[in-house]
């Protein structure tokens, strides 16, 4: 019987999903609601054959060597895998998988409400609201910014790029995007896009929202120089990864008003939150739900759960991000 240690419990299909293929028995789920620690993870990982991971662990060569020769996969519930050292996983000749797709629309969708929020001032608003401040309507009260119209710009165009760049259209916007590779011609035309460079990105788009994967290349990639090329009137939303963003250089051109507002749904050292941010007022600030609906976070378990299933059955897995030999 394989063992696989699940680093926190997942939504219950997957838990069926993998008792169903290997046994109850062979199921090892830390029991808590919290990111397992360190020392407990490299105990608990001794002799697993496979690893359910989440991104707020860390997946390296200290956790591949505690496991053992015997590990042959760490599926990670999550579309990214920067908690994960895959070349040391493919140096130990360990599958690492991820769960694209199944949330790209759930992502996109949760942008978009923070675009609305942020230009919005939603929950500035309800925050006046519920405090008992509104004492009647007023012509210059709570003014936003529209949406309707503007200029959308995006930075790094894979699928949930692409998702947000869609519903665009619902609001008329011009899309403009910037991405490691262009796409053809007849793409950006059906899909109403337009390529341009990094610097014409921020001076042209009201709205930014990056969408790259966090690597060396994108890490403080929005810094002090990008936030002071923006439009004063822009808004600045992130959904992908915190530390694409330096967020003491954004809380600065917040508070000088180099820019209009941002909303953050992760964030440079989660679950902290960084001071000048928290006493920022042009800020919506979300605890990392991106891809948080019962549909999604079951759909990334079950792929996840599918991962391990494959590997450990000898199969192709559906949805690896390295290559090992068998
Ligand atoms: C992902 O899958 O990478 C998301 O950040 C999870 O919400």
């Amino acid at each position: 019987m394989p063992k696989i240690l699940i680093t926190r419990r997942p939504p219950e299909s997957a838990i069926e999903r993998l008792a169903d293929a290997f046994g109850h028995d062979a199921l090892e789920i830390f029991p808590e609601d919290r990111p397992i620690p360190r020392d407990e993870l490299l105990a608990r990982v001794a002799g697993a054959h496979a690893i359910l991971s989440m991104l707020t662990e860390s997946m390296d060569d200290e956790v591949f060597s505690a496991a053992g020769t015997q590990l042959r996969v760490v599926a990670n519930m999550a579309v990214g895998y920067n908690n994960i050292d895959v070349e040391a996983a493919t140096a130990h000749n360990i599958v690492v998988s991820n769960t694209p797709d199944v949330l790209t629309e759930t992502t996109a969708d949760l942008t978009w409400a923070l675009i609305l929020a942020t230009c919005r001032r939603l929950t500035e608003s309800e925050h006046f609201l519920r405090s008992g401040q509104w004492s009647s309507w007023s012509p210059t009260f709570m003014l936003g910014v529209d949406v309707y119209g503007k200029t959308l710009g995006i930075y790094g165009l894979g699928r949930i790029g692409k998702a947000v760049a869609r519903r665009a259209a619902a609001f008329n916007m011009k899309v403009l995007y910037h991405s490691r590779t262009p796409l053809s011609d007849a793409e950006e035309k059906s899909l109403g896009l337009r390529y341009v460079d990094f610097p014409t990105l921020l001076a042209e788009s009201d709205i930014v929202s990056p969408h790259c994967p966090l690597t060396d290349e994108t890490h403080h990639i929005f810094n002090a120089e990008a936030f002071q090329a923006m439009k004063p009137a822009a808004v600045f939303v992130n959904t992908t990864r915190g530390p694409v963003v330096d967020e003491a250089a954004l809380a600065k051109a917040l508070h000088e008003k180099e820019i209009f507002a941002a909303g953050l749904d992760v964030f440079e050292n989660e679950p902290t939150v960084h001071p000048d941010l928290l006493s920022t007022e042009n800020i919506v600030l979300l605890p990392h739900i991106g891809s948080s609906t019962l549909e999604t976070r079951a759909a990334m378990a079950n792929l996840a759960a599918d991962n391990i299933i494959a590997v450990l059955n000898g199969k192709t897995p559906p949805t690896s991000v390295n290559l090992v030999s068998a």
